[in-house]
Formats: C-alpha cells, sequence, structure tokens
C-alpha cells in the first residue's frame, strides 16, 4: 500500500471510530467532565481573544467556555458524528461558531489566519500527529498560541509501562492513544513551551500553553534588517522580519535573532 493510501485508510478508521464514538461520547465522558475536564477548560479558555481555531472539536465540550465578545469561532473535526453534536450544541445555546468537516492535516486555511489555535484532547486521536501540528504553526500568526489539553506519555517509568501496556486496547476501544510522547513532538515541530501545568495522574494530563518559536534570522550587515532570501533554512517558521508581529521585536528574552556578517 502507498504512502497516501495508507494515510486515507488511517484517516478513514478514525472517522470511523468517531462517528460510531458520537452516540455515546457526551455519556461516558461525564464523570470526568464534572469532576475535572470542564475546570480545565475553563481556565484554558477564559482570555482568549481574536481569530481562534479549534482542531478536533468534538460534540463541542469547549464552546461554552468562549466569550464570543472576544473571541471568533471556528472549529474544525474530522468526524460528521462528532460535528454533528457539536453544531446542535451550538445552535441550541447561541455559540456563534463557524464549524465545519475538516481534516487537521490539511487545513484549508491561509497561512498565519489564526491568533490562537486550541487542541483538548486531539493529538492522542489523531492518525499522524506531526503532520497536525505543521498544519497549526503554518495557519498561526506569527506570535500565535497554541493551548492544549491532553494526555502525555509520562515521564515515571512505572506510569509509562502502564500507558504502554494499556495503548493497544485502549486505542482500538476508544480511539485515543495513551503512550503518544507529545510533548517532544511540540518541540519538535517548532514550538516553545511558555507554560506546562501538572494536571493529573503525576504527568499525565498536562495542560500545554506554546508559542510558534521565534524564526532565526541572518542579516547581511551587523544589525541590518533580514531579506527573505537571508532566511535560515530550516528553522520553522521561514518569516521575514518584517511579518513579524512587534512582540518579537521587544526584548522579552524570548527573541531569538542572529545579525551575522556574511565572509
Ligand atoms: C477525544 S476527541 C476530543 C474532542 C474534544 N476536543 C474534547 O475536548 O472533548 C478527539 C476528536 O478529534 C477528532 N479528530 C481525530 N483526528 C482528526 C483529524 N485528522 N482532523 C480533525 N479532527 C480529528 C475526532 O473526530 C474527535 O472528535
Amino acid at each position: 500500500m502507498n504512502t497516501g493510501a495508507k494515510e486515507e485508510k488511517d484517516r478513514a478508521l478514525v472517522r470511523q471510530r468517531y462517528n460510531r464514538a458520537s452516540l455515546t461520547y457526551d455519556v461516558m465522558e461525564w464523570p470526568i467532565e464534572r469532576m475535572a475536564f470542564r475546570h480545565w477548560r475553563r481556565a484554558l479558555l477564559h482570555d482568549l481573544w481574536g481569530r481562534v481555531l479549534e482542531v478536533g472539536v468534538g460534540t463541542g465540550k469547549n464552546l461554552p467556555y468562549y466569550d464570543y465578545n472576544k473571541v471568533q469561532l471556528t472549529g474544525v473535526d474530522l468526524s460528521e458524528g462528532m460535528l454533528r453534536r457539536a453544531k446542535a450544541l451550538a445552535a441550541r445555546r447561541g455559540f456563534l461558531a463557524d464549524l465545519r468537516q475538516m481534516d487537521a492535516e490539511h487545513l484549508d486555511f491561509p497561512n498565519g489566519t489564526f491568533d490562537a489555535v486550541v487542541n483538548t484532547f486531539v493529538l492522542c486521536s489523531v492518525p499522524h500527529p506531526a503532520e497536525v501540528l505543521r498544519e497549526i504553526v503554518r495557519v498561526l500568526k506569527p506570535n500565535g498560541r497554541l493551548l492544549m489539553l491532553e494526555h502525555v506519555l509520562s515521564q515515571v517509568r512505572h506510569i509509562a509501562r502502564m500507558q504502554q501496556w494499556m495503548d493497544p486496547l485502549a486505542s482500538r476501544m476508544m480511539g485515543a492513544h495513551m503512550d503518544r510522547d507529545t510533548v517532544s513532538a511540540i518541540r519538535l515541530a517548532g514550538f516553545s513551551i511558555v507554560r506546562d501545568e501538572k494536571l493529573m495522574l503525576e504527568d499525565v494530563f498536562r495542560r500545554l500553553e506554546c508559542r510558534v518559536q521565534p524564526p532565526v534570522f541572518i542579516s547581511t550587515t551587523p544589525g541590518g534588517g533580514a531579506s527573505e532570501s537571508d532566511q535560515s533554512p530550516g528553522v520553522p517558521p521561514f518569516f521575514t522580519e518584517s511579518s513579524l508581529s512587534p512582540c518579537y521585536k521587544e526584548p522579552t528574552g524570548l527573541i531569538t535573532s542572529i545579525s551575522a556578517e556574511r565572509t
């Protein structure tokens, strides 16, 4: 089977699983939602503003926690079953959200569209997390934020072993992987993690706030501006200095800007 066909098959499987899960998802999640998730969602989303993309919006569990006076929300999901529930909830409660069926590995938005991307318990279930993260980097504005709740592979050895042992059954039954090293995947995709909170089960359940790493410039004159052709290859994301948000030009300590004289 070629790569394209395999990816298509993986996607179809996840879609099918979540279409089926959509019938019972809210009921099954109710106890943990009441006990913990709803508090985490509120804390994660309360200060959001601007154009926001929620990836894997599911049945719309985050929808009640956005401030629609400050947020212009677009939500996408692969599963039409999950999305149908989110749309029904939005209609019932009057949430102004644009909800669309879309694969997070191929987001149909131009580069630099969103001020923030929200992602709760999604990277555990997408077929190819690296592809999704690459797309998130692309659609975020240069100073954009990625806000996440996720369960990740523990650094505590006996917990990690348990997660690896449970993964085959859990992923088959619920569609979610228990043993993904999502924190490393986020860094590899070019994000810096600016907030990392351990919420439950030692370091398994996490609240993460990430920013696209500022780009590295090589300028031709000391202290001079960079041009498109001066950009250092291989460093995500690829922006010219003029396209950068002012926040990267201020001395916040987040700046990574290299001026080098070409010989
Ligand atoms: C565990 S549910 C989480 C739903 C919701 N974010 C929440 O917090 O309850 C994972 C969701 O990710 C969606 N999903 C999985 N792969 C996806 C993909 N490639 N593109 C878009 N959505 C995807 C599933 O359809 C499902 O709705």
